[in-house]
């Protein structure tokens, strides 16, 4: 791994044994995009990949017309010149004009990489690891400067990036419009795709092919939202899982974003992402300054599990951080589709003492335990303990499940208040409003002005209390409604429009807070499920709750759909009642296991309402995910059959030493007088033996021949029956 200067030509080459993504500096003084992909050996010059030609109606340099800006690829594209494709940035000088054009000032080449304070970014444990490259350009007519920070990392084929913006002029500069990263590519022979979806669906893999004009999506709901996620990826047409070419970008942000391809009609693509520029801008008075999200870029020649693998790793491993980031996490019990709101102490321990005899090792208080929130329409927002439902307050509870050898977890939902509460009587100027509109409500509830200090305090002093009263494990952190109506009470008219970014960086800053106190504690974040599930969460929180959907063929989809872009250890998954809250659909317990393993592992129901045989089951499933949670949340996953083309769904996982391996199957129904269909597997080693279900098999033969899923009718309805699954342990 290197970053290679070549003073000569003025050019960058930032390598490992797998990519290479090289930068030179333009006849007109700015860096270029020359080459971003699979390995190539250094050279001293690639100038031949600066385009000049005379193209009518094409604008040129004033001295030299022949190069143009917008046929030639840009590393941080301006708006406003000789290239009026979208730009990644827009700088509002005092004299009204968008026009910048900054050029390349000096650059610095350091080991390992440096933080972004008060963001989360990926980080490297030693500085052999990472190089990061910092060009520094600057605008000579309104002083803006700007510093492209790139970072190549020695055991992944990824570079990541970030921008810092300095006034360095003498008058206010307004920033409209700020992404992360820009990628120009040569051409646009590209199936772009994206994971979305709704509340209960979340991360449904779309696919287009790239064509002349804009491809886009973005959250403007101030989270990163379950309708769209802050990863794209760029395939070619014929990429499958298995091989062929694609590219990957990430924010590590969890607020508003925007990820878009403009095809030109020369055929090359502008790949982008970065805060949403609308409702952003953000002023910087001379010597001010400010910092963009980090942005992964990802490439791959080994398919699609090749570019999600890279990120299950770099994620697990440089990413999240503490104590929990790689151990394997507790297997919970979550009494919310079991209660609701409506319980006392005594159901709550009814429920816990049954978890313990099952073997459950964390018991998670949903909400409900705290104001006079026996529904949703009351008390969000009053952190202190309803005496009614636990008498012994958090403490009391938490003391007796303790006791019965079982972690304890809560629920919080710090960023809301009820207006049905004592919080919002107290302070009705403590939320996001518009000065004299109405207040939109979502769940019944408004969003607490995160960026106000007292807000902050109130909440740091209120989870900090109750955390260290009863000496809590787990925290779950939710967060169930869209930001509406962004007005900080608090800020100048001009300033309204760092409210957005400002707003999450508040709640970085408490999860910061709380992570110093507490270092053990272990964070699941939550909005609604999978609403904010992104990379910049995953550095506070190691996981996050998939879906409020917990129907297992429903899973099925949202945890395959999840896995494009996250570790499946990110992804809380929990079995729960049949017929099933959210679809009403029966499902066998084994297939609700069976998909819930791939995750994090738990349960969400009242123990005590199942049959002898159901709870035989449980018993079961909780020995099972304890003896192989390690393999299945720390090794290579695999997606194999898609649930979103087929009848079925297939994934596995393997150890790093490929010695051992746990395969899934699932059918959603049942055909009758099926042909035989085998899935082959993969990431074995194909010349060892694997023990399987009692007889041997070669990994070669496991992932040639495959693993038959449907044979002849077995006449057994348990085997041929709807949602059918198995799982099935490979010992090498
Ligand atoms: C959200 C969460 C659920 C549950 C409820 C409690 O919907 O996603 O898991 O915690 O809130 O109100």
């Amino acid at each position: 791994m290197d970053i290679i200067y070549h003073a000569e030509s003025r050019q960058f080459h930032l390598t490992n044994d797998q990519v290479s993504y090289i930068i030179g500096i333009l006849p007109n003084g700015e860096p270029g995009q020359l080459y971003f992909g699979a390995r190539i050996p250094d050279s001293k010059d690639r100038s031949y990949l600066i385009n000049r030609e005379f193209r009518a109606m094409m604008v040129g340099m004033p001295d030299q017309e022949d190069f143009s800006l917008e046929m030639n690829r840009r590393e941080y594209p301006s708006f406003g010149t000789s290239d009026l494709r979208l730009p990644a940035y827009e700088v509002l000088s005092s004299n009204g004009s968008h026009v910048s054009c900054p050029v390349y000032d000096s650059h610095e080449i350091l080991k390992g990489k440096p933080d972004l304070p008060g963001l989360p970014a990926l980080y490297t444990e030693d500085e052999e690891e990472a190089k990061t490259l910092l060009l520094t350009l600057k605008d000579p007519v309104n002083g803006m400067e700007i510093v492209l920070s790139y970072t190549i990392f020695r055991d992944y084929p990824v570079i990541s990036r970030s921008v810092f913006f300095k006034n360095g002029g003498k008058e206010e500069l307004r920033i409209e419009r700020a992404l992360s990263i820009s990628l120009d590519l040569p051409d646009h022979d590209y199936v772009w795709m994206q994971f979305s979806g709704a509340w209960g669906r979340e991360k449904t893999p779309v696919h287009k092919k790239l064509s002349e004009g804009v491809t886009a999506i973005g959250s403007l709901r101030g989270h990163s939202s379950a309708n769209h996620n802050p990863f794209v990826i760029l395939r070619r047409e014929n990429t499958d899982e298995f091989q062929g070419e694609a590219l990957g970008m990430a924010l590590i942000y969890s607020g508003n974003f925007l990820a878009q391809a403009e095809v030109d009609t020369y055929g090359t693509t502008r790949l982008m992402l970065g805060i949403h520029p609308d409702r952003f801008s953000w002023i910087l008075k001379p010597g001010e300054g400010f910092q963009t999200p980090e942005a992964v870029l990802v490439h791959t020649a080994a398919g699609l599990n090749g570019l999600s693998q890279t990120l299950h790793s770099l994620y697990r491993k440089r990413l999240s951080r503490g104590y929990w980031k790689e151990r394997p996490r507790p297997i919970l019990l979550n009494n919310w589709e079991a209660t609701l709101m409506d319980f006392t102490e005594e159901s709550i321990l009814k429920i816990a003492g049954k978890g313990k005899e099952a073997g459950i090792e964390l018991f998670v208080l949903d909400d409900g335990w705290f104001g006079a929130r026996d529904d949703d329409t009351k008390g969000l927002g009053d952190w202190y303990v309803n005496k009614a439902k636990l008498p012994g307050g958090i403490e009391g509870l938490a003391e007796k499940i303790h006791g019965m050898g079982m972690k304890f977890g809560l629920w919080v939902e710090p960023e809301m208040v009820n207006p049905d509460s004592d919080l919002y009587r107290a302070h009705p100027d403590w939320v996001l409003a518009a000065p004299g509109r109405p207040r939109s409500l979502g769940r019944h509830q408004m969003v607490l002005d995160m960026t106000r200090e007292d807000v902050q305090e109130y909440l740091y002093e209120r989870l900090h209390a109750t955390i260290l009263e009863g000496k809590i494990d787990y925290i779950k952190w939710d967060m169930n409604r869209t930001i509406s109506e962004c007005f900080s009470a608090l800020k100048a008219p001009e300033e309204q429009g760092k409210v957005y970014h400002q707003y999450i960086l508040a709640v970085y800053r408490l999860y910061e807070r709380l992570i110093g106190d507490f270092p053990e504690l272990l964070f699941e974040s939550c909005a609604s499920g999978g609403s904010r599930l992104d990379a910049g969460m995953l550095y506070y929180a190691p996981q996050a709750w998939g879906s409020d959907d917990t129907d297992a063929v429903e899973r099925m989809r949202i945890q395959y759909g999840t896995s494009y872009g996250y570790p499946i250890s990110s992804v809380g998954s929990h079995v729960s009642e049949c017929p099933n809250q959210q679809t009403g659909r029966n499902c066998p317990i084994t297939t609700r296991g069976n998909v819930a393993y791939f995750g994090t592992f738990g349960f969400e129901l009242d123990l005590n309402k199942l049959t002898d045989e159901e709870f035989e089951e449980v018993k079961k499933q909780v020995a099972f995910m304890k003896q192989y949670r390690e393999l299945i949340q720390g090794g290579r996953f695999y997606r194999l059959a898609s649930p979103f083309t087929g009848n079925q769904c297939a994934w596995m996982v393997v150890s790093e030493d490929r010695s051992r391996a746990v395969f899934a199957f699932y059918r959603s129904l049942c055909r009758v007088n099926p042909g035989r269909k085998r899935v082959k597997l993969a990431g074995l080693d194909a010349d060892r033996l694997y023990k399987a279900e009692g007889r041997e098999y070669y990994g070669g033969e496991l992932m040639e021949i495959g693993w038959e899923v449907t044979s002849a009718p077995s006449w057994d309805p348990e085997k041929d029956g709807d949602f059918y699954s198995r799982v099935i342990v490979l010992e090498g």
